[in-house]
């Protein structure tokens, strides 16, 4: 069991403390983000623009979500990790929605699984709760239904968006969520949201009123190259850091100045009388 749980999740929100959430997709960082205290990581279908290079999520599959997804929880032993399931892996049926979110938990070894929408995924956001799989609903800007939207664009402008974004998270609170993220939702919005629901709400460019932040990890390290939404904050310049040491290494191979004789196993392992016998044998 890790040491975040759903229950000192919970616990974190009743006593008013923040709850922070990180995008992983692998077993390096994964243990990286997971030393440094993170409370959860999600492995989110954004891994098909970060990993995969895709414009959107929409090809993501089960099995490469359970892929990613197992490579994450290897490197995890403290933080919850909660799995997207993949564009229609659920919306078909609440029986679909069931069939792949146990198979992402068999298969990953997961704490949780989240799915896009609000009142219409309600059925399978039950149906999964029913069968003992704690879910992470997901609403507001919902980058699966990109092509509906016309783009990433703010939702919950204007009084029906509002309402319409407060009941959703209603809806998913009734139907059993224990998390809901806020995705692109006006601030004051999200934390009337917050106030009303006692699911723990996650924001991502929905202001600080949430009961806690999530970002994606490689636009927070700033290696997702120039375009960077506006609610991201560049905690680090890795991409820059990368590219230095790429540059570095490419110089050094091409000077032969690397690698040194310290970086080389002891001359002595090989004997030069036996070295010059394989000379004249090999012709
Ligand atoms: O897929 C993802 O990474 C997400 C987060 C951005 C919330 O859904």
């Amino acid at each position: 069991m890790p040491k975040n749980t759903i229950s000192t999740l919970l616990e974190m929100k009743q006593r008013g403390e923040k709850i922070s959430q990180l995008t992983c997709y692998d077993y390096t960082t994964a243990r990286i983000i997971d030393a440094a205290g993170i409370n959860t990581v999600l492995v989110g279908d954004s891994l098909g623009n970060t990993m995969q290079g895709y414009e959107n999520t929409l090809p993501v599959t089960m099995e490469e979500m359970i892929t990613y997804g197992r490579s994450a929880v290897r490197g995890c032993k403290d933080a919850f990790v909660i799995i997207d399931m993949p564009f229609m892996s659920y919306q078909v049926s609440a029986q679909q929605a069931l069939t792949n979110a146990g198979r992402l938990i068999k298969e990953t070894g997961g704490n949780a699984v989240k799915l896009e929408g609000g009142a219409a995924v309600t059925e399978q956001i039950k149906a999964i709760v029913d069968a003992g799989i704690p879910v992470c609903a997901h609403i507001g800007m919902t980058p699966q239904s990109v092509n509906v939207f016309g783009g990433f664009k703010v939702q919950g402008k204007g009084e029906d968006n509002a309402r319409r974004v407060l009941e959703d998270a209603l809806a998913v609170q009734q139907a059993g969520a224990f998390m809901v993220v806020l995705e692109c939702v006006p601030p004051k919005l999200a934390a009337l949201i917050t106030k009303k629901v006692d699911m723990i709400t996650i924001g991502i460019g929905a202001g600080n009123g949430c009961d806690g932040q999530v970002l994606v990890y490689q636009d927070m390290l700033g290696m997702s190259g120039e375009f960077v939404p506006k609610f991201v904050k560049r905690f680090a310049e890795i991409g820059t850091a990368m590219s230095d040491a790429f540059k570095a290494y490419d110089a050094e191979v091409k000077a032969g100045t690397f690698p040194t004789e310290e970086l080389s196993y002891a001359k002595s392992d090989c004997d030069d009388e036996f070295l010059q016998q394989l000379d004249k044998e090999y012709k």
